[in-house]
């Protein structure tokens, strides 16, 4: 059977769940088993088919260590749900650069081995999807690592909420290399920004006249401090702009990560608001809390999303590939309804 050859920029909680859902998974012969998966099968290829051959991280904890190890080494906070057997894959040093905030400094001990030759290493293991799982406010080492793509010839998947695939210039740089690039700011299987979004598009289409609405969240992993410390604005930019489009019409609408509450390890706590009005003017109102576990909620979505690269690869697709931003990316170059999204990436997956 052909695998999706994956390499990983930064072994942290999503890098975790991602490899132990592959081992997870993988152990479930029964399709009905297979609960929390969004597709089970995609395009042909099962996740058992996702093989990680390359990793990267700067924290000494994880350098040199098999994977099986280092995705549970420290400041990692992401569940425990398998044993792991060794990878075979030990994970390389990469550059610095702005990988580290101020705030991170306090959780991440910087590895003294020198840095890894990383287009060699990608070519070397056969990489043809890079993930990008840096800390989110890392702009300089997320493009950084998206050259080192262009110079290895992989597919590029940006999760973080720097602007790569939704930026003309360098979703151009992929094009004239003849490489795919999806991205920006990968959206959660069962996340805030969808929920708020499902829910008022429910209210709206039911004549509900939304006045306003905010959604705030804290969580406890390192991720949750970069983002306090570098990133809160941009967040609150791309999950305002993207709820906001859910409505037909302009209301006042607030959505954004808040805090950094270190007791809910890897948890996450999400708090909407909703008021608006109905028939005759009748008020209504939402206030409701949402808990979620972090690191997993990328899993699912990151399954479809390599499945899917390779798909791109086999058709020789260059460029954002649009149907995928669209599914699976908070920030993609064009913003479509839910439903929309949906079906233009069963399209592209059929
Ligand atoms: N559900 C989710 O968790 C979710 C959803 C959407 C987007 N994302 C994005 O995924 C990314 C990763 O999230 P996470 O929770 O795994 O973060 P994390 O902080 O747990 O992991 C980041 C890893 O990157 C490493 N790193 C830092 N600088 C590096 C460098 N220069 N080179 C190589 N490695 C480096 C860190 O040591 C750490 O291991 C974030 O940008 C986040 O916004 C996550």
């Amino acid at each position: 059977m052909p695998k999706v050859k994956v390499a990983l920029i930064g072994v942290g909680n999503c890098a975790s769940a991602f490899i132990q859902g592959i081992q997870y998974y993988a152990k479930l012969q029964k399709p009905e088993d297979r609960i929390g998966l969004r597709n089970p099968v995609l395009a042909g290829l099962s996740p058992k088919d996702i093989q990680v051959v390359a990793a990267f991280d700067v924290d000494e904890r994880k350098v040199g260590k098999d994977l099986s190890e280092a995705i549970f080494a420290k400041p990692n906070n992401a569940p425990k749900v398998c044993d792991m057997p060794v990878t075979g894959v030990k994970v390389n040093k990469g550059p610095l650069l702005d990988g580290v905030g101020k705030s991170t400094k306090a959780f991440i001990q910087v590895s003294s081995a020198s840095d890894a030759n990383v287009a060699k290493v990608l070519k070397d293991a056969g990489a043809e999807v890079m993930v990008n799982l840096l800390p989110s406010g890392a702009a300089k080492a997320s493009q950084w690592y998206a050259e080192q793509a262009l110079a290895a010839g992989c597919a590029f998947v940006n999760t973080t909420p720097n602007f790569i695939a939704s930026d003309a210039a360098w979703a151009k740089r992929f094009a004239d290399a003849k490489l795919p690039v999806v991205g920006d700011d990968l959206v959660d299987q069962v996340g805030s920004t969808t929920l708020h979004k499902t829910l008022l598009k429910l209210l709206s289409d039911n004549g509900v006249r939304i006045d306003e609405t905010y959604q705030l969240d804290v969580g406890g992993g390192t991720e949750s401090v970069d983002t306090l410390d570098r990133t809160r604005d941009a967040k609150r930019a791309i999950k305002t702009q993207s709820v906001a489009a859910s409505l037909p019409y302009k209301a006042e609408v607030v959505a954004g990560s808040t805090d950094y509450v270190d007791f809910l390890q890897n948890n996450r706590d999400s708090y909407f608001w909703i008021s608006g009005v109905y028939f005759c003017n009748a008020p209504m109102k939402i206030d409701l809390k949402f808990s979620t576990v972090d690191a997993p909620n990328a899993g699912s979505v990151l399954f479809d999303v390599v499945r899917a690269m390779k798909l791109a690869l086999g058709k020789k697709l260059k460029g954002a590939v649009t149907p995928v931003c669209a599914y699976a990316f908070k920030h993609p170059p064009q913003i479509v309804p839910l439903e929309v999204a949906k079906e233009e990436f069963s399209k592209f997956i059929a």
